[in-house]
């Protein structure tokens, strides 16, 4: 069960929320890749929130729902130390073999790479255990709660 929510009342907020998460995680120093599993309804500003830590990585390039590509891989550069983005979005995959075709065990397994899955209960078995899960909610036009 999450622990904590917090509610957002537009897609700035969420993207506030975002760069605030990524800086905690980066704090952490890690060996290892961050993933960060974004759950919940359609809608519900996991895309958004992907641009927000897109843009905390300092990443020009527009950030948006990679549903054709099932990944968009981002490079960026931040205080001298290089990361890159890898943007999943697994909604129309049939079959978790599809990602590890796109060398997801070392994809997960470097360190500097900042993993964030949409729709991520598509590929459950092949999670890492240490991960962060976020879950959005769509509450009302404008208002999402997230919780993690
Ligand atoms: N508080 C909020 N947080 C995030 N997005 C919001 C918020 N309020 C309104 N929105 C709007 O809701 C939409 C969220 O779309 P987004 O593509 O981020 O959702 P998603 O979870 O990625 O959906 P999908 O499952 O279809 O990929 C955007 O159009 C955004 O502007
Ligand atoms: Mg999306």
């Amino acid at each position: 069960m999450p622990k904590n929510q917090i509610i957002t009342k537009s897609s700035r907020e969420t993207k506030m929320f975002a760069k605030k998460i990524l800086k905690k995680l980066l704090k952490l120093n890690s060996s290892k890749s961050l993933v960060i599993c974004l759950y919940g309804d359609l809608g519900g500003g996991k895309t958004t929130f992907t641009q927000g830590l897109a843009k905390e990585l300092g990443i020009k390039e527009t950030v948006n729902s990679p549903t054709f590509l099932i990944m968009k891989k981002y490079k960026s550069s931040k205080n001298n130390k290089k990361y890159t983005l890898y943007h999943f979005d697994c909604y129309r995959i049939s079959n978790q073999q599809e990602i590890l075709d796109l060398g997801w065990e070392e994809i997960i397994n470097s360190k500097n790479n900042i993993i964030v899955i949409e729709w991520p209960e598509k590929i459950e078995k092949i999670l890492p255990k240490e991960r962060l899960d976020l879950k959005f909610e769509f509450i009302d036009k404008n208002t999402r709660k997230i919780s993690f």
